[in-house]
């Protein structure tokens, strides 16, 4: 069986690593890769938004499953592309997809699908937003519609900084056609989480509870990342919070998927905003987390290629996902400057490294590459750090092994698990 992954992340090399454990003993492919992944998958040199290359390489190949991991090949309608061309994938459609391409129609189907959001318009020109922001008392929260590499929301605290925004935006064009469209909603307090599931468009599977590190410096300050760590379980989570999350928005979400006629195949993630008794939905993404799934999929005990067939099979409802019952952290090491700027191309030496003879602990490629035989860094954040156990001393091990492995300017944060218990 071949097996094609698309993506270039840690969530992808993640993903790599369970599918290799699967029984049907698969032959992976990843496309474009990474210097991790290229050790344990062929690494195909297709971008991850290249559609038509990526169909061609998997009609050529005969891929029998299809992986993808970023939001952008989904948006840009991947899914659908390789169903019409009889090809199996794990992932939703374009239509489904703009539940996370599209804030506008994010919005506008929870609202009138009567599930809660926070008060919201929709603006395509400058004008008309700056004098509707003007008047509203702030903080206030505008969004571009569009995809915008997690960097579309602000929250501005003065009428004057919304005005800043909204230049930027519609008259700078800082997001290109991403920006065309804005979302200007009201502030919502509370504590944020996320919440995922697996689901073949009638029936649904959670994963585990996990909770991200947003934020680039310790104590959740500073500037939004793609996520500087994640633990699981989330240990804010009760069970009771997450039945009313499944209930109020799982449920509700892909019971209005369906009403509307869309399927949806592959994962939802929720963020959502926890005030009391009120639930509101943020966002949605319709992709596995990064870098949450790195920490779930340890767990996982289940086979993923038979997961991913029960999607695509609509039998999901027959499947029991299992995962083992320790605790996971997620250290994302990255380099000096992200996530601004920063510079690349420094070797990464792994030297020392304690053994790992019972597969504890993961060290997952993100942004690196590998040239003669050697590794060396190639994005923002570099290394996944990932280990399981029954203690919170994961996260002691973690901090070692991040200790062990050294490159220029490399950076972390140093409160990563803190919250396990
Ligand atoms: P989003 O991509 O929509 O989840 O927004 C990114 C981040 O902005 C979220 O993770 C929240 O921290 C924050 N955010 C988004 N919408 C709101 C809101 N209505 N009120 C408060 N914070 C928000
Ligand atoms: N960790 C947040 C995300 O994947 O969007």
């Amino acid at each position: 069986m071949k097996v094609l992954v698309i993506g270039s992340g840690g969530r992808e090399h993640a993903i790599v690593n369970s599918i290799r454990n699967s029984r049907h003993n698969p032959e992976v492919y990843c496309a474009p890769g990474n210097g991790g992944i290229s050790d344990e998958a062929r690494a195909v040199d297709i971008k991850a938004s290249d559609v038509k290359g990526l169909l061609e390489f998997a009609l050529e190949n005969k891929i029998d499953l299809t992986v993808v991991g970023p939001e952008i090949p989904l948006s840009l309608g991947i899914a659908d592309e390789f169903n019409e061309n009889g090809l199996r994938i794990f992932g939703p459609g374009k239509k489904a997809s703009l539940l996370e391409s599209s804030k506008e129609f994010s919005k506008d189907f929870l609202n009138r699908n009567g599930i809660r959001t926070a008060d919201y318009k929709v603006f395509t020109c400058f004008d008309a937003a700056n004098d509707f922001a003007s008047k509203k008392p702030h903080p206030i929260v505008i969004k571009a519609s569009g995809l915008a590499a997690g960097k579309g929301v602000f929250i501005p605290e003065t009428p004057g900084d919304s005005k800043i925004i909204l230049d930027k935006i519609f008259n700078k064009k800082i997001f290109g056609e991403s920006g065309d469209t804005v979302v200007i909603e009201d502030f919502l307090k509370g504590f944020e989480l996320s919440y995922m599931v697996v689901t073949d468009g009638i029936s649904y599977k959670p994963l585990v509870t996990s909770m991200d590190y947003k934020k680039i410096f310790d104590g959740g300050r500073g500037e939004n990342t793609g996520g500087m760590g994640a633990i699981t379980p989330n240990p804010f989570v009760s069970g009771s919070l997450e039945d009313k999350i499944k209930k109020e928005i799982i449920e509700k979400t892909l019971g209005a998927m369906r009403k509307e006629g869309i399927k949806y195949k592959g994962v939802l993630y929720a963020g959502v905003m926890i005030d009391g008794d009120n639930i509101n939905v943020l966002e949605f993404n319709v992709r596995f987390g990064d870098p949450e799934t790195q920490a779930i999929l340890i767990r996982l005990k289940s086979d993923i290629v038979d997961l991913f067939d029960s999607v695509i099979d609509e039998r999901l409802g027959d499947f029991d996902i299992e995962f083992d019952d320790n605790k996971s952290v997620c250290l994302v090491m990255a380099s000096g400057g992200y996530p601004g700027k920063y510079d690349t191309g420094y070797e990464i030496s792994f030297e020392g490294l304690p053994k790992n003879n019972d597969k504890k602990y993961f060290i997952f490629h993100a942004g690196t590459k590998k040239k003669g035989g050697k590794y060396f860094t190639d994005g923002g954040r570099v290394l996944n750090i990932c280990v399981k156990g029954k203690t919170r001393d994961i996260t002691t091990k973690a901090y070692e092994i991040a200790g062990k492995i050294d490159f220029k300017n490399k950076y972390f944060r140093k409160d990563i698990g803190k919250e396990l218990t």
